[in-house]
């Protein structure tokens, strides 16, 4: 692995690599700006090489694979199978032991994880921290435990202690790195605690796979890492392909995740004999050219070396966090320490609601920011009682603004981001804002009473 040690390591040469950070967009009032994308938390644009590698396979090499002869069959197969141990040797996985099982998103890789554990007896440990990916998959399953955060919006490790120790409990599903504050749990610590009392451990790594490296470890060591779940759409890929790393152990004792072709070994009219994993889990086609464009992504990472990356988008988040800190007016969710965090900065503007403030953002000064409750509901509601931000009284459903950096911010882009948030607190805005309701044009006369539906706000001209 290349970690720290790049040596044509330039992030002018990163930063060329990114089409996207050259696109000139509108604002409100005619003139052109380049984009500020800082929405990585939700999907970040694959670099040049990644792209260039998804449409050799579409031009060039597009075929089904495991299942033909012929040489592009036969490039295919070999090209996806590759991935498996490019994936795994990237988290420090173990595919003898191990297995790892390609899917369309992290939502499924989760929801595999919960298929696998459930015929096990006992309860699940989810955390207020979760995103609805990691917790729904389980509820669905059965009653779980929520372990609580703290008032600061980091997770209270006793609480994990107490429920691991007043009940029987099979799973820890955890988030390796929160999509609203960033905050990153210690994962090693909650691993060997749930061991300690028999409990696997699996971490929702959508956050983190682009951003810090991972390290499954031995799965003889108690710190280990029993499942992993991510997506490529948040690690400079394309849109649908995910990964499931897991102990074959226990994914080859589940039944089939989705039994169909290319799980079975043999099918009678009466009976079918299932395959170990990954094939096992794997139903139907894979999104063949979205596993070969994560896997090239993942090369991309680790040439530049993920200890790079940490320390650059670590001097960015202080950055970040120093600027927002001496602005009045502005809260920024979860615990104080930038270095716990990766960067992502969810925040609110005194008296300007999140959505006005993400329009504004946008239409204004071309900063591509995300704003709401980022599908994880329990921990924002927990942020904002805590810790205090925008609530406006018809607005039942307060939210924040989410502004998430990515391997080729720079600091100039954070000085940027300052900048219009200071505008923000002082309403320094030079367009009229009205939301339309969803799917219409019709007027809502407060910006507050279109959250939770597809709603647009656009600025008056
Ligand atoms: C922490 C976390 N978990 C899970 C998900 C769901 O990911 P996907 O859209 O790949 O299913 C997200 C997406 O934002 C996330 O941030």
């Amino acid at each position: 692995m290349a970690d720290g040690s790049s040596p044509l390591f330039d992030w002018d040469q990163v930063c060329a690599e990114f089409p996207i950070a050259c696109r000139k967009v509108p604002l409100f009032d005619g003139r052109e700006t380049t984009i500020l994308y800082l929405d990585h938390a939700a999907s970040t644009h694959a670099p040049r090489c990644v792209l260039d590698r998804y449409t050799r396979f579409m031009a060039d090499e597009y075929a089904n694979i495991h299942r033909g002869t012929h040489l592009l069959s036969r490039t295919a197969t070999k090209t996806f199978d590759e991935c498996y141990t490019t994936v795994s040797s990237f988290i420090g996985g173990d595919l003898d032991r191990g297995a790892v099982v390609f899917l369309g998103n992290t939502t499924q890789a989760i929801d595999l994880v919960a298929h696998v554990v459930d015929p096990l007896p006992g309860k699940v440990i989810v955390t207020e921290l979760e995103h609805h990916s990691n917790d729904l998959p389980y509820r669905k399953r059965g009653p779980v435990l929520r372990a609580r955060a703290r008032e600061d919006g980091s997770l209270d490790m006793d609480h994990v202690r107490d429920l691991l120790r007043s009940n029987q409990v099979k799973l820890v599903a955890v988030t390796g790195a929160s999509n609203v504050t960033g905050w990153m749990p210690d994962i090693h610590a909650l691993a060997r605690m749930a061991h300690e009392h028999g409990a696997l451990i699996a971490l929702d790594c959508a956050q983190l796979l682009a951003h810090k490296r991972i390290d499954v470890r031995d799965m003889d060591d108690p710190e280990h890492i029993d499942f992993i779940a991510a997506a490529g759409h948040k690690a400079y890929s394309p849109f649908g392909s995910s990964f499931l790393y897991g102990p074959r152990w226990l994914m080859d004792q589940a039944p089939p995740y989705l039994p169909g072709g290319g799980t079975a070994s043999r099918v009678s009219k009466r009976s079918a004999e299932f395959v170990p994993s990954p094939d096992r889990h794997q139903g139907g086609t894979p999104n063949i050219g979205g596993v070969i464009a994560l896997a090239e992504a993942i090369k991309f990472l680790d040439k530049i070396g993920m200890q790079r990356v940490r320390e650059h988008e670590m001097e960015l988040t202080r950055r970040a966090m120093a600027g927002m800190k001496a602005i009045e007016g502005v809260t920024v969710y979860g615990p104080e320490d930038p270095d716990a965090r990766l960067g992502v900065l969810t925040f609110n503007v005194a008296g300007v609601s999140d959505l006005l403030a993400a329009a504004v953002l946008s239409e204004e000064r071309g900063i591509a920011c995300r704003n709401g409750r980022f599908c994880a509901h329990v921990y924002v509601d927990h942020l904002l009682a805590h810790q205090g931000g925008y609530t406006a009284e018809r607005d039942a459903t307060p939210g924040a603004v989410r502004a998430s950096f990515g391997i080729y911010n720079t600091v100039e882009d954070v000085d940027r981001l300052i900048e219009g948030v200071e505008m923000l607190t002082q309403k320094g805005w030079k367009g009229r804002y009205k939301v339309f309701g969803p799917g219409s044009t019709e007027v809502v006369q407060t910006e507050a009473a279109a959250r939770c539906n597809d709603h647009w706000m656009a600025p008056e001209q």
